[in-house]
C-alpha cells in the first residue's frame, strides 16, 4: 500500500486530505508542522508528500530544501494559496514534483498525485536497472553482494585508474586474478595487455628471461631474442602472481624495474624503457617472509602502495547463495541441461560447510553436480561425504556443554522405524560420523575445536577418528 505524508497547519484540510486519501487505498499520516515532517520521513517510508507552503515555522520551501538533503527521492506536491503561485514555482526548483493552488478540488489533486507516484516508480526503476547494468558489466561477473565483497567493489573504483602497484591478498580461490583483470579493465588501459605470469609454476633459472626476455645466443637453448613479460604488457598491466614466491635475486631487479621503469633483457646490453601497471598477488603473508628473510621489505614497501584483501568465502556466507546461482547458470548452459536446483538440506549443508578452497573449491563442486547428478534436484545424498554431517543447526552463543541434551540433534533423524526394523548399532554409527565429519569441517579441521564442539574431549575424538577412519579435512590441531 502506497503511503502518504500530508503536513498542513490547517486541520480541516488535514482531515479531509486524509478521509480522501484513505478511501482511495492509501495510508496516510498527517502533521502540523515541517518539522514534525521531517522527523517522521527519517523514520517511516514515503511514496509522496503533500505539504503546504506557508506555515508558521518552518515554512515548504525550507523542508523541501531540507528534505532533499535526505536523499529519499520521495516527490512532494505543494499546496499554495491563490496568488503565490511565484513560490509554487520556487518550489519545484527545490525539488517539488508540482504544486496546486487552494481552494483545490479532491479529483484534480488526484490526478497530479498519481501521476507523481506514477513518475517516481519509474525512475527508481530506471535507477535499479542501470545500477544492476553498470555492477554487472562492470566489475567483470565478479558476484557477491556481502559487506566484505562491497569494500572490494569501492577498492576497484578508487584505484583501478590509477597507476599505483596494488598487492592483492586472499586464501587460495578467492577471486584474487578474476579482481586484477577487473582493475586492469576498469583502468584506462584496458584496450592494452593484460599478462599474468604466475612466479611459483616457473622454474627460477627460467623466470628472468620470462620476466625481461632474453636475446639471441644468451644461454644455450635462446636460438632467437624473444620477449619477456614486461615487453609484451608494454602499456598495459602485468599481474604477478604469486609474488611471495619470486626468487631473492629476482626481486632486485624487479624493484629496480619499478622504479626506474627500465632493464635490459638477459644477455643484453640495451636499456629498454617500459610502462607498465603492475598488480601483485599472493596468499601468503610477506610481512611473515620478510622476517624470514625470504622477501625484501623495500620491494614490499614498494608493491604494498595499495593493499586489496579479498576476504574468505565463510567470512561471506551471504554470497554462497548467489555464487551457486552463478556457476549453475554457468554450466546448465556449457552442458546443456536445465539448471540444478538444490533441497533446502542440501543448501544448508553447503552455507554450513568452511570451503577452505573458496569460490574455487564452489564453482569446482557445482560443475561435478552438473556432470553427475542425473535430475535436476539435488538433495543431501549427492553432496561428497564431507557435506552430508552439516545438516546441524547452529548453536547458539554461550551454549553450556554439559547442559547440552543429547536430543537436540534429534530434530535432525529420522526417528521412524520401518516395519522390517532397523540397524541400531549401525545408524547411530552412521550419525556420529557424520556429526564428527561436521565438527572438523566448521572448524576447517582443528581437532581441539571440533572436540569443544561435541563436548569430547581431543583424546577421545582423535580415537573415534581411528576407528572411523575419518580424515582430518584440512590441517589442523
Ligand atoms: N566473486 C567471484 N564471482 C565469480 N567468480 C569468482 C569470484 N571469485 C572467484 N571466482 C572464480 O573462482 C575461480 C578462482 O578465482 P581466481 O583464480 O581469481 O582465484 P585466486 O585467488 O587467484 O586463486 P589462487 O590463489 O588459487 O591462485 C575462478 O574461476 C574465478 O572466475
Ligand atoms: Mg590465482
Amino acid at each position: 500500500m502506497k503511503q502518504i505524508l500530508i503536513i498542513d497547519d490547517d486541520d480541516y484540510i488535514r482531515d479531509s486530505l486524509n478521509i480522501f486519501f484513505k478511501e482511495k487505498g492509501f495510508a496516510t499520516r498527517e502533521v502540523s508542522n515541517c518539522q514534525a515532517g521531517l522527523d517522521l520521513l527519517k523514520e517511516e517510508n514515503f511514496d509522496l508528500i503533500i505539504v503546504d507552503l506557508v506555515m508558521p515555522g518552518m515554512g515548504g520551501l525550507e523542508f523541501l530544501r531540507k528534505s532533499a538533503g535526505l536523499n529519499l527521492d520521495t516527490p512532494a506536491i505543494v499546496v499554495t494559496a491563490f496568488g503565490t503561485v511565484q513560490t509554487a514555482v520556487e518550489a519545484m526548483k527545490f525539488g517539488a514534483f508540482d504544486y496546486i493552488t487552494k481552494p483545490f478540488v479532491l479529483d484534480e489533486l488526484m490526478i497530479i498525485v498519481e501521476r507523481a507516484i506514477g513518475v517516481s516508480m519509474l525512475q527508481k526503476e530506471n535507477f535499479m536497472l542501470k545500477k544492476q547494468l553498470k555492477s554487472k558489466y562492470k566489475f567483470n561477473g565478479l558476484i557477491g553482494d556481502s559487506p566484505g565483497m562491497q569494500r572490494v567493489y569501492e577498492m576497484i573504483e578508487k584505484i583501478a585508474d590509477i597507476d599505483s602497484t596494488v598487492i592483492i591478498t586472499g586464501e587460495s580461490g578467492t577471486g584474487k586474478e578474476q579482481v586484477a583483470k577487473t582493475i586492469h579493465y576498469n583502468s584506462s588501459r584496458l584496450e592494452q595487455p593484460f599478462v599474468p605470469i604466475n612466479c611459483a609454476a616457473i622454474p627460477k633459472d627460467l623466470m628472468e628471461s620470462e620476466l625481461f626476455g632474453h636475446e639471441k645466443g644468451a644461454f644455450t637453448g635462446a636460438l632467437n631474442t624473444r620477449l619477456g613479460r614486461f615487453e609484451l604488457a608494454s602499456n598495459g598491466t602485468l599481474f604477478l602472481d604469486e609474488i611471495g614466491e619470486l626468487d631473492l635475486s629476482l626481486q632486485v631487479k624487479l624493484l629496480r624495474v619499478i622504479q626506474e621503469k627500465e632493464f635490459e633483457r638477459v644477455g643484453g646490453s640495451k636499456t629498454i624503457k617500459v610502462d607498465v601497471r603492475i598488480l601483485a598477488a599472493t596468499n601468503k603473508d610477506l610481512e611473515q617472509s620478510i622476517s624470514e628473510g625470504k622477501f625484501r621489505e623495500d620491494l614490499f614497501y614498494r608493491l604494498n602502495v595499495i593493499p586489496l584483501h579479498i576476504p574468505p568465502l565463510r567470512e561471506r556466507k551471504d554470497d554462497i547463495p548467489l555464487l551457486i546461482d552463478h556457476f549453475v547458470g554457468k554450466f546448465a548452459k556449457k552442458r546443456k541441461r536445465d539448471p540444478l536446483r538444490f533441497t533446502s538440506g542440501a543448501m544448508e549443508c553447503l552455507l554450513n560447510y568452511g570451503w577452505p578452497g573458496n569460490v574455487r573449491e564452489l564453482e569446482n563442486l557445482i560443475e561435478r553436480l552438473a556432470i553427475l547428478v542425473s535430475g535436476n534436484s539435488v538433495a543431501v545424498s549427492d553432496l561428497p561425504e564431507k557435506f552430508q554431517g552439516l545438516r546441524v543447526k547452529e548453536e547458539p552463543a554461550g551454549y553450556d556443554v554439559l547442559a547440552r541434551p543429547a536430543v537436540r540433534i534429534s530434530e535432525e533423524v529420522d526417528s521412524c522405524i520401518p516395519d522390517e526394523g532397523i540397524n541400531l548399532v549401525g545408524t547411530v554409527e552412521g550419525l556420529e560420523r557424520k556429526l564428527i565429519i561436521n565438527a572438523l569441517s566448521r572448524t576447517n579441521g582443528v581437532k581441539s575445536k571440533a572436540a569443544k564442539l561435541l563436548g569430547l574431549n581431543r583424546t577421545t575424538l582423535i580415537e573415534k577418528m581411528k576407528k572411523m577412519n575419518i580424515e582430518t579435512p584440512s590441517a589442523g590441531a
